[in-house]
């Protein structure tokens, strides 16, 4: 078909993880446990609900592009409101990002099985998409700095990282930042931020408002507010600016901009949320260490498991599914050998880790040695 050019044509369309309804069909199940989307299993934030809820008789007005949660985030991060811009998602921002920046013979480089709406995006503008091994699992900074050459336009980097769940320091980005050009523009992809926040280590990248880096927020994590599509960024006022020009001016929503706005009125729900997902953490890692499973320890809300192969990997993926655990895949990534799976409720995580110890029992040896 010469109407599609190469680079979409090559692409593999998303696919996002089983959905409770087709997997609780197809094995005739009563409880599933949905683990591979990093949401949050505790459900969206109520005063988020509450506010969207009340947007309802306002729905034959068109939206004001996010300005008042724009002014909101302005307040409460004490930036300027033309610092911040509201968007569909994160990645709904990212899109934007994309299209605003990037020219035909620029480049842009990250990690090796970068976040996979990243790469899709990227890759779907037709540029030279480069990439750096991690190391230890964890992005390789050094490497990336030494990797930037002239046509390098955008460097991607996800703190927490997703699908590994590893940070990077202060001191790190800190290296990393004084090697990198001003005509780079760094994207601080922190859509698991609250996860990592209290970490001493973790750079919360407020406190790095450089011209060259955009943050990037989300209430689709810890909030869970991933169904309304609401995210946010922080950037210089000229990037924000030329961002406004490509973002399709209606984005987003009026429900979603208020739920949005309700969430960073819940600190309760905020703290429970984290709560929970320490919990999860703790007992999922334990869980999986004691079978001998290879867990890469995690500062976001989901582990990823190292496996010997992609057929271990795969295999694990379906006997879990037939017992209503349903984990994630990451061949689309890159990660053929590996498994990622979110925190889910203290049921859902203990349903996860009997499951696990199933497949376990039924094949010993095979899955150790990740
Ligand atoms: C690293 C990372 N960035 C962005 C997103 C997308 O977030 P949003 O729902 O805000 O588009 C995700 C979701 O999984 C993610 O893992």
């Amino acid at each position: 078909m010469p109407l599609v050019p190469p680079y979409i044509e090559s692409l593999q369309p998303y696919q996002a993880g089983r959905g409770i309804e087709s997997v609780r069909r197809q094995y005739g199940l009563s409880r599933i446990a949905k683990l591979a989307s990093n949401e949050n299993p505790l459900g969206a934030s109520p005063k988020a609900v509450e506010a969207m809820t009340r947007t309802f008789g306002g729905l034959n007005l068109y939206p004001n592009g996010g300005l008042e949660l724009r002014e909101v985030l302005a307040r409460e991060f004490e930036v300027g409101v033309e610092n911040v811009i509201a968007g569909s998602g994160s990645e709904g921002i990212m899109s934007n990002i994309i299209r605003a920046f990037l020219c035909d013979e620029d480049e842009v480089l990250t990690t090796e099985a970068a976040f996979i709406g990243f790469q899709v995006l990227a890759r779907s503008r037709g540029v030279t998409y480069r990439t750096v091994p991690y190391r230890d699992w964890h992005y390789d900074l050094e490497a990336l700095a030494a990797a930037i050459n002239e046509n390098t336009k955008i460097v991607y980097l996800a703190n927490p990282n997703n699908p590994t769940g590893t940070i990077f320091t202060r001191h790190q980005f800190d290296e990393f930042y004084r090697h990198v050009p001003e005509r780079v523009l760094i994207i601080l992809d922190e859509a698991y931020f609250e996860y990592a926040k209290d970490n001493p280590r973790y750079p919360d990248s407020m406190h790095y408002r450089y011209d060259n880096v955009i943050t990037l927020r989300t209430f689709s994590k810890i909030y869970g507010l991933a169904g309304a599509r609401i995210g946010y960024g922080f950037a210089h006022e000229e990037l924000i600016r030329n961002l406004l020009k490509v973002k399709l001016p209606f984005e987003p929503s009026t429900p979603a901009q208020a739920a949005g706005i309700g969430a960073l009125a819940d600190p309760e729900f905020l703290h429970r949320s984290l709560e929970a997902n320490a919990r999860g953490l703790r007992y999922l890692g334990q869980g999986m260490e004691a079978l001998g499973l290879t867990v890469i320890p995690s500062q976001a809300n989901f582990v990823m498991i190292v496996l010997p192969s992609e057929e271990t990997a795969h295999h694990i993926f379906e006997e879990m599914l037939a017992q209503g655990v349903v984990v994630r895949p990451l061949g689309a990534f890159g990660l053929g050998n590996c498994l990622r799976i979110s925190t889910g409720t203290d049921e859902d995580n203990r349903l996860c880790i009997e499951a696990l110890g199933r497949v376990y029992a039924a094949n010993t040896g095979a899955i150790r040695a990740g």
